[in-house]
């Protein structure tokens, strides 16, 4: 007998005997079995092979003074195993009102449930025991103010400071946090959503809606397509909409639209260029929301609305690389998904593939070949610091938050692969492949195994299943040998510039910078050695004003370097970047570096206290393990 299905009887049995009134269980089942998934996902209790949930009907009043949001769900259930009676819904920090179920049209009615104690990393548990022959179950309920996937903004946080703003991040458990439901990326849901809001303020949601709707404190919401859990997303802010062609558009703070709709002027060709490789883009509308700079990523996939940094916004189109990747995803991840986080390199490790091809479409190979350099590095940094279990794509991730089991190894590892397998089958021949997959798999979540055997299949009449390790590249730790490399002729020269100059056979004045790209100073600046004075520092500084730039990722680098040689300068910049800027990805290493002295731990502990106040839930929960573990 399997695993699972051992801990499926033990836990029936245990169930039996506790009570499943109306009331929360008053005795909460041990630890070890709270902390114990029962279904296919160890991040979910859900058990879709059960009791498997089809559609959502939400309904909420979106309240800034209490920090909530208040209203209803109603779930349209479909039972897989005939006499399955338990609903199993994932929730965390959720006050849960009323629990009713009603069969198809006939009257609501209560249903029994009851909320386990909460684990830490999934949260509780809500078992809802259903009649033969209920298809809906509604339940009321409100969120927590410190809900993890839900950030409230105040006005002083916007771009415009007159109006509070929120918005919520999904991935990868976090939809539990605001809605009780089956949070495993394995189950797909349509769902409609009705939003009051306060009279001044717009809702947007992944879903379809009348984009001129008129402000008036209540907006509505369709998505047709089915899509996991962690697609679900929801922004209530002072937002303006700009378009950029008849099927794409940008949703922003008034004083941000105009930027945002130049600096993202390219998305349409880049469409075009996704749907001639990879086929119809099946979503109809693609829109982009900037959100306030507190945003945790760069971006987020969210369907027909990729919620993204305005970190981005660069003013030359230079990081607009995040647009072709969250559009990417459009294929690989929200049309055919991962069917558990253990499977995260199917969405990300083909989406940065697929993000390399538009870039290389829309902006040639020359910008393409400098990504790939600096990610390879990246990489390699990467898997340096990493224990062997966690350099394996199809990583085991039980037990753990996957919010902290999140690697560069699915994206930069996954496409190498992906790249590998393109380089054997010639290019023409794996864009018909993945064209195919994407159409066989539409609107599934699939597991790695299920990519295994759709390639295994597709390769079993040439030599090249043979030529390449498919075993080793998905799980064994480090970089098969047959890792495709790139070189930039462009970062090539900018390396060679860093040498000399950091030989002291240039002046920073001679450097040819004025025309470098943002790719340029990047590759420039980590090559540079990792001790420097303060002499050398300042010489720099004083020709490119570094300190004081603009791009958010070069200040990001400029600043590592500026901690790593205690370069004092920097300080003031530093601090402010810290407070102002919550992506996770931008700040997280800065207070890696900044712990590793004691000096540094006592300024990251002194901005941390002013900065954290600002930061989502989720970039909290990360930083807080950097400083506090520090202390
Ligand atoms: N889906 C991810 C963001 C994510 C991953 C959120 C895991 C929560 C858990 C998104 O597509 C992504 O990868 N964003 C990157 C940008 C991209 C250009 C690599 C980011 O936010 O940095
Ligand atoms: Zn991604």
């Amino acid at each position: 007998m399997g695993r699972t299905a051992l801990y499926r009887i033990v836990l029936v049995l245990l169930l039996g005997s506790l009570s499943t009134s109306c009331e929360r269980s008053s005795t909460p089942a041990s630890r070890s079995d709270i902390t114990m998934s029962h279904g296919p996902d160890a991040h979910s209790y859900a058990t879709p092979d059960q009791i498997v949930v089809r559609h959502l009907d939400l309904d909420w009043d979106v309240g800034f003074e209490d920090r909530t949001l208040d209203g209803s769900v109603t779930l349209q259930v479909e039972r897989v195993a005939t006499d399955a009676d338990t609903l199993w819904l994932d929730t965390r920090d959720l006050t849960i009102g009323t629990v009713e179920q009603s069969g198809a049209g006939g009257a609501w009615r209560a249903a029994a449930f009851a909320l386990d104690e909460p684990d830490p990393v999934l949260g509780a548990g809500l078992r809802v025991t259903l009649d033969a022959d209920a298809t809906r179950v509604r339940i009321a309920y409100r969120t927590s103010a410190e809900a993890s996937g839900v950030q409230w903004l105040e006005p002083a946080q916007t771009a415009g400071g007159e109006q509070p703003f929120m918005f919520t991040q999904s991935q990868a458990i976090h939809a539990r946090s605001w809605i009780p439901l089956q949070d495993t990326p394995g189950v797909r849901v349509t769902y409609t959503a009705t939003v009051r809001t306060p009279a001044a303020l717009r809702a947007v949601m992944s879903a379809d809606t009348d984009l001129a709707a008129p402000l008036g404190g209540e907006f509505r919401f369709e998505m047709r397509q089915p899509i996991p859990s962690y697609l679900i997303a929801l922004a209530v802010g002072d937002l303006e909409f700009r378009a950029m062609s008849d099927r794409t558009g940008v949703w922003a703070e008034p004083s941000v639209v105009a930027a945002a709709a130049a600096e993202f002027d390219d998305t349409e060709a880049m469409m075009v260029a996704t749907e001639q490789l990879y086929g119809p883009y099946r979503w109809e509308r693609y829109d982009l929301l900037v959100l306030p700079p507190s945003f945790p990523f760069g971006g987020m996939e969210n369907p027909r609305l990729t919620f993204a940094t305005p970190t981005v916004i660069a003013g030359d189109k230079s990081l607009v690389g995040l647009v072709a990747h969250e559009l990417a995803h459009s294929w690989s991840g929200n049309l055919v998904t991962n069917a558990s986080w253990r499977d995260f390199w199917l969405n990300e490790g083909f989406t940065v593939y697929l993000e390399r091809r538009i870039l290389e479409a829309v902006f040639g190979p020359e910008r393409v070949a400098m990504e790939a350099t600096l990610d390879w590095e990246t990489l390699a940094e990467e898997l340096d610091r990493l224990p062997p279990p966690d350099q394996i794509l199809h990583v085991d991730l039980s037990g753990r938050d996957p919010d902290d089991g999140f690697t560069q190894v699915p994206y930069l590892k996954g496409e190498l692969f992906l790249r590998r397998l393109e380089g054997l089958v010639g290019r023409e021949r794996f864009d018909r492949f993945l064209r195919g997959y994407f159409d066989h798999f539409a609107f599934r979540s699939i597991t790695t195994a299920d990519f295994i055997a759709y390639l295994d299949t597709y390769l079993a009449d040439t030599e090249v299943r043979a030529a390449v390790d498919v075993d080793g590249w998905i799980e064994e730790p480090g970089l098969p040998d047959d890792a495709p490399r790139t070189e930039s002729d462009a970062l090539v020269r900018v390396a060679a510039l860093a040498n000399d100059w950091a030989a002291g056979d240039r002046v920073s004045s001679t450097l040819p910078a004025a025309a470098w790209s943002t790719q340029e100073w990047l590759h420039f600046l980590r090559s540079l050695p990792p001790t420097l004075s303060t002499a050398r520092l300042d010489e720099l500084d004083a020709a490119f004003g570094l300190t004081e730039v603009g791009n958010a990722e070069v200040a990001h680098v400029w600043l590592l370097i500026a901690v790593r040689n205690d370069y004092a300068p920097a300080w003031s910049r530093l601090d402010r970047y810290l407070v102002e800027i919550g992506r996770r990805k931008l700040i997280k290493p800065l207070y890696d570096e900044l712990v590793t002295t004691p000096e540094g731990r006592a300024r990251a502990a002194a901005i941390y206290e002013r900065a954290r106040p600002g930061y989502h839930p989720i970039a909290a929960a990360s930083i807080d393990e950097v400083v506090r573990a520090s202390e």
